[in-house]
């Protein structure tokens, strides 16, 4: 996956002694497309629309302008949107402040389907929306926030604000998005005999469900499954620098979530002892008995998996019942060094289903490989007990043999010295 970030936010360029300034503006930003990790470019040519629009959701723009990314534009492509010119020459009304920088892949400003995103449509890129710039209110340069808009179906979109810096708190990662749009799509879908959706339904004889999210980042995961899970309590947690984010995200889509639904941020840092409230099961009623704890792109790191690993035991420690959920874009060896812990712990893998992306939206390129796990603490799925159980049957039936061939020599030589004794 690829992601539209702007390296220069939008802002206002205008000469402030000329009394028609603002209709001679222009809109100025410099953008790259860019992997989550920020390590590797788009190579291929590519269009992208630029425009200027009202900060509604799936508003018409007041000002449309097509650029084009090409291979060797990894220091940026400069866009320019001249805001005055073509208000005057398209004879249409004065603009109405605020507005936002669209700039993506899809001439339409308006959420990107899923489906275009992950196929050759939009070729793995998602755009951004930058924050208002209002100059009539002082404003003329947009903020260092951008959001990112999925459609998700039924005309419900997941809407999510991230940082423009490299913070890794602060900005989405591509197993946190695939996992949000995966879980929305499947329940959307009443698609419930799909695991990952199977999950999300509180266990027999329980009202609601209660979900705790792991490094959340900006919170799209724990967002997402709030908007269309019902009767859910779902906290949302991360280091301390993800808070503002994560809450920002959490206020805006609130009024989105699914009915009887809450969710809320808690700081919890993997290397400290679980936090109080979090360890108080009594006080602290989201989480008095868990049902899902979930972590996307949590893994990539293997210096801080012994940590993640024993959050994850002391939290099943007071929820023995619940299911582990994990999301990871494959990316390096190291990473098995989780999964190597995981089962050290006593957790035991019940489920794993792989999907592929087109990496650069080119036909010859590599695939990215996004995997999902699911974990459930010291029970065996069935077949691995029954193979475990053979293969212990079996080595005691061999001890026996073994047993028995050592007795009928023993018992052969008593036999033949006994024999020579008597002659
Ligand atoms: C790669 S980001 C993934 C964010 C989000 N889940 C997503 O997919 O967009 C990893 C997240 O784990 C958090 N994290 C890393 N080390 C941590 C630690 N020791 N304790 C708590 N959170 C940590 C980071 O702050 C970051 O938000």
């Amino acid at each position: 996956m690829r992601y539209i970030r702007f390296l220069k936010t939008p802002r206002l360029v205008y000469d402030k002694q000329d009394p028609e300034a603002l209709a001679k503006a222009k809109v100025k930003c410099l953008v790259t497309i860019t992997s989550d990790l920020g390590d590797s470019f788009f190579p291929h040519e590519i269009v992208l629309w630029a425009g200027l629009c009202p900060c509604e959701l799936n508003s018409t723009p007041a000002i449309l302008k097509k650029s084009k990314w090409t291979s060797g534009a990894r220091y940026g492509l400069d866009i320019e949107i001249p805001v005055g010119t073509s208000q005057t020459a398209r004879g249409q009304r004065p603009l109405q402040w605020p507005l936002r920088v669209y700039v993506g892949p899809g001439k339409a400003p308006v959420p990107q389907l899923y489906d275009d995103i992950t196929s050759g449509r939009h070729c793995g890129i998602l755009g951004a929306w930058s924050g208002p710039l209002d100059p009539e209110n002082g404003r003329k340069e947009a903020g260092k926030l951008v959001e990112r808009q999925v459609a998700i179906g039924e005309g419900r979109s997941l809407r999510i604000m991230e940082e423009t810096g490299e913070s890794i708190a602060r900005h989405l990662w591509d197993a946190g998005f695939m996992l949000a749009c995966h879980i929305n799509r499947q329940v959307l879908n009443g698609n419930f005999w799909d695991r990952t959706a199977g999950v999300l339904q509180p266990p027999a004889g329980k009202k609601r469900l209660q979900v705790l999210e792991l490094g959340t980042g900006c919170g799209m995961v724990g967002i997402g499954i709030a908007q269309v899970i019902q009767n859910a309590d779902i906290v949302l947690t991360d280091l301390p620098e993800a808070e503002g984010i994560a809450t920002m995200n959490l206020a805006n889509s609130k009024s989105q979530f699914a009915l009887n639904t809450d969710a809320i941020f808690c700081s919890l840092k993997w290397e400290d002892d679980l936090p109080f409230g979090l360890n108080q099961w009594s006080d602290y009623p989201p989480c008095t008995q868990l049902d899902l704890i979930v972590a996307a792109d949590c893994t990539y790191n293997c210096d801080s998996s012994p940590a993640l690993v024993q959050t994850m035991c002391n939290l099943i420690k007071a929820s023995p019942q619940a299911k582990v959920m994990i999301a990871m874009k494959v990316r390096h060896e190291d990473e098995k060094v989780f999964f190597s812990l995981m089962a050290k712990a006593g957790f035991i893998q019940t489920h794993k289903q792989t999907d592929q992306f087109p990496g650069d939206g080119g036909d010859d390129d590599e695939m990215e490989v996004f995997e999902i796990y699911i974990y459930e603490y010291g029970q065996k799925d069935k077949k691995a007990e029954m193979e475990e159980c053979e293969e212990r049957l079996g080595s005691a039936a061999a001890q026996k043999v073994d047993r028995i061939s050592t007795l009928e020599t023993e018992y052969q030589s008593v036999l033949d010295r006994s024999r020579k004794r008597k002659r």
